[in-house]
């Protein structure tokens, strides 16, 4: 098959001698827990594949994270595989960046360990992702919860990473990151680099299509709220048609107008067209011409992606080869991070 290459993620072994100096490192993370919606895509996928020739670039299913709210074991393997052929699909390409499976690297538990020793209650009962998440499942508020932070600076530190591309909702998470790396170098001498966080343009943000005052969620219970990628093209279609707009008829970018401002915040990020474009290509016209361009445009611009997702989950060998090679290639560059942390806090060398 075309997409049956040998893998090498030669540009990370050979990080230390040559590519660290020059290129910087990015990392992030995507929970698998549901398809991946537009804005997930928008807002942060569409650019991780931008970054693959400029950046050294490390990418992973934070399968562990998901762990904190309760997941049904068979559902989460799957969508674990899911997520990760959406990567695929999505265009990040395993010749280029790291990818890999967070559960696969032991390393990823074992720093986050250390680094829940250097953490302090009163810093991580003031996360907001804690607070809301715990007011949502008070059922449910397990310890990880409460130390997914320190998971996610683990997972981060592991690989020195220089930039975090992450939405406007994690950047506490990374200012927390950078608190705890600042900290554990200023007691056991240089050992983190301190990573910055990558915040898209506003512009990337992506609204519900149902109450454009929210932001798009994979766990919206109103079906026409959410795009999911591999939603097919009629069906893209139709949820742009029954997007919630206002009661004028001018497609123009104003405060106020929160469903056209999304819906022109999409199609500029789907075409490339500025907003001003925009509005002169619409100028005359009603919304419902609008919405239609922008569904035709979303609709296009998925669709070579579910027929390569298609095309990688039904190769479950080629899956399972990449995410090998990748756990492989993450476990060695982190050892190197985790090797240093433990002889810094005074653990037994073996
Ligand atoms: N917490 C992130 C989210 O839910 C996912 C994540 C886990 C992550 N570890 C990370 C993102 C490290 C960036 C870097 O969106």
């Amino acid at each position: 098959m075309a997409h049956r290459r040998a893998l090498r993620n030669e540009r990370w072994i050979d990080m230390e001698e040559t590519e660290k100096k020059e290129k910087k490192i990015i990392l992030s993370g995507i929970q698998p827990t549901g398809i991946f919606t537009l804005g997930n895509y928008i807002g942060a996928v569409k650019n991780w594949k931008k970054m693959q020739d400029e950046y050294n670039c490390a990418y992973f299913i934070a399968d562990l994270h998901s762990l904190t709210i309760r997941q049904d074991p068979a559902a989460l393997r799957k969508q674990s595989l899911n997520a990760f052929a959406l990567l695929l699909a999505c265009g990040i390409d395993p010749e280029k960046s790291l990818i890999f499976i967070q559960s696969h690297v032991q390393t990823h538990a074992e720093l986050c360990w250390v680094l829940s020793c250097c953490s302090q209650f009163g810093e991580l009962s003031r996360m907001t992702q804690f607070k809301d998440k715990s007011a949502k499942h008070a059922d449910n508020v397990n310890a990880g919860l409460f130390t997914y932070p320190a998971l996610m600076a683990a997972d981060i530190l592991l690989y020195q990473a220089d930039l975090v591309p992450v939405g406007i909702d994690q950047k506490q998470h990374l200012e927390f990151t950078r608190d705890i790396a600042t900290r554990f170098n200023n007691v056991y001498g240089n050992t983190f680099k301190l990573p910055e966080p990558f915040i898209p343009k506003a512009g990337a943000k992506v609204a519900s299509l149902q109450d454009p005052t929210k932001k798009m969620s994979k766990s919206d219970e109103n079906a026409n709220a959410s795009i999911f990628i591999l939603d097919e093209p009629n069906v893209i279609i139709n949820k742009f048609k029954r997007a919630v707009t206002d009661s004028e008829k001018e497609v123009c970018f104003r405060e106020g107008k929160d469903g056209i401002n999304n819906l022109m915040t999409i199609y500029s990020a789907v075409t490339g067209k500025t907003m001003e474009q925009i509005e002169l290509e619409f100028a005359g016209r009603g919304y419902g011409d609008f919405k239609l361009a922008v569904g035709e445009a979303v609709a296009e611009e998925l669709r070579p992606i579910r027929e390569d997702f298609k095309r990688y989950s039904e190769d479950k060998a080629y899956l399972e080869q990449v995410y090998r090679k990748g756990a492989q290639t993450a476990a060695a560059i982190s050892a190197r991070t985790m090797a240093k942390v433990k002889k810094k806090v005074g653990l037994l060398a073996l």
